[in-house]
């Protein structure tokens, strides 16, 4: 039996991650450095999934699930168009489980975790041009739309088609947008989300509690301290995670 489970969730995840590259290895010829498995693992933990068949139980400790499909999917860090959208990573089932309807689940359960986790508006991917089979389980079967086509997007100067799929209609539904829809203002959890003042109706338990005893200048100034700006994602060379043929100049 194949069971699909979210990478980051299964015991001791990290040891299925070298299963995960090599079935990414075999199946494709986009493939990446261990640590950027992980830090898809780490960063997004929802939206990744593996399908994995478990081993009969004969007591050995070692006995690891064996890896037959896998989805790695994250939350575009800078989008250009400045929307909250995922991003399909890459997708591929071993040979011996296809056409069993487990890159359909994968896809279907990654996008269900963009939209509900993190309200992506779309999700968007690349495939190449050639690639019939992934081009009709994304367009026929779950409904993305080719977006426009990318000129040599590949290393071996191959086209892809950019393709997107709407998730709004996945988004969970709350009061808050029920009151937005009718033209009403945002309230609570909808202005948290938008990154609102709702955050300062219900503060953080963590944060240090009340200010009492003290000035105003200091008031001011602890909230001055705590604005920093850190580097995310790019800024620290996550581009740099992805296999290149470093003999080519
Ligand atoms: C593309 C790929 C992930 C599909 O995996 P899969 O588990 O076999 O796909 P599913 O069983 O979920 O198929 C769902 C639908 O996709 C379409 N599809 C899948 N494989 C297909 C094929 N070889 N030819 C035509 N359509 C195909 C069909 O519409 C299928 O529905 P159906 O079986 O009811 O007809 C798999 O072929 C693969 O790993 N290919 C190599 C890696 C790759 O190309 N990844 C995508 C990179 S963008």
């Amino acid at each position: 039996m194949v069971d699909i489970v979210p990478l980051s969730s299964y015991p001791s995840y990290i040891s299925l991650l070298p299963s995960v590259q090599t079935c990414n290895i075999t199946n494709l010829p986009e493939n990446y450095f261990l640590k950027y498995y992980l830090y898809h693992a780490l960063s997004w933990p929802q939206l990744s999934f593996v399908a994995v068949v478990r081993p009969k139980h004969n007591g050995l400790k070692n006995d690891y699930p064996k890896v037959v499909g896998y989805v790695l999917a994250k939350m575009e860090e800078e989008p250009t168009d400045g929307v909250a959208h995922g991003h399909i990573t890459s997708i591929s089932v071993m040979r011996t489980h296809r056409r069993l309807g487990i890159a359909e689940r994968l896809m279907r359960m990654s996008q269900r975790a963009m939209a509900e986790s993190h309200r992506a508006e779309y999700v968007s991917l690349h495939v190449r041009v050639s690639n019939n089979a992934a081009l009709r389980l994304y367009r026929d079967t779950l409904g993305f739309e080719v977006e426009k086509i990318e000129s040599k997007y590949y290393a071996d100067g191959e086209d892809a088609y950019a393709m997107k799929m709407d998730l709004r209609p996945l988004w969970i539904k709350d009061e808050d947008d029920d009151e937005d829809d009718k033209g009403g203002k945002k309230t609570g959890k909808a202005k948290k989300q938008a990154g609102g003042e709702g955050d300062d109706a219900h503060p953080d338990e963590g944060d240090e509690a009340g200010d009492l005893g003290k000035k105003e200048g200091e008031k001011e100034e602890k909230e001055k301290e705590k604005m920093f700006k850190v580097k995310v994602g790019r800024g620290l060379g996550v581009g740099d995670l992805v296999e290149r043929n470093e003999s080519v100049r």
